[in-house]
């Protein structure tokens, strides 16, 4: 499967789970917190180091992905520390999910766009492959 393809569908499962989060539905906070989990992981491990490699966007503007990334793994973290009943459990998943959706809507409009126009399908598909093995990996253990 194409790489951009499939970030752009984890987003919009992501997207599911956040809007369950936007009718106060507090029990969707885990499953957000490992869907992203693994997501981030899977853009850090294998899509931004291949974009590194094979093409020109800046190590400007991937540095600022993963700055983003950096705060949403640390509130993943601080969520994970509290409980339900905690008032910043709430707080702090809300915050996550709208940092979340700006951070997706910055790699939709800007960086995967010029990622395609580099790459083009033949190299997006052989990077979303190595993305499935991936996963596969990450779920065996
Ligand atoms: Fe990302
Ligand atoms: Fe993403």
């Amino acid at each position: 499967m194409d790489a951009i393809v499939m970030l752009k569908d984890e987003h919009k499962d992501l997207e599911k789970l956040f809007k369950q989060l936007d009718k106060d539905d507090l029990s969707v906070i885990p499953a957000i917190c490992s869907a992203l989990t693994l997501h981030i992981t899977v853009e850090e491990q294998v899509f931004y180091p291949e974009i590194n490699k094979r093409t020109d966007v800046e190590a400007d503007d991937i540095a600022e992905v993963l700055q983003e990334h950096h705060l949403l793994k640390v509130l993943v973290e601080e969520i994970r520390e509290l409980t339900p009943e905690d008032i910043e459990y709430k707080a702090k998943a809300k915050v996550l999910t709208e940092l979340a959706r700006h951070h997706h809507e910055e790699e939709e409009t800007e960086l995967f766009p010029e990622v395609r126009e580099e790459l083009g399908r033949k190299r997006l598909q052989e990077i979303g492959g190595k993305m499935e093995q991936f996963k596969i990996d990450v779920a065996k253990g």
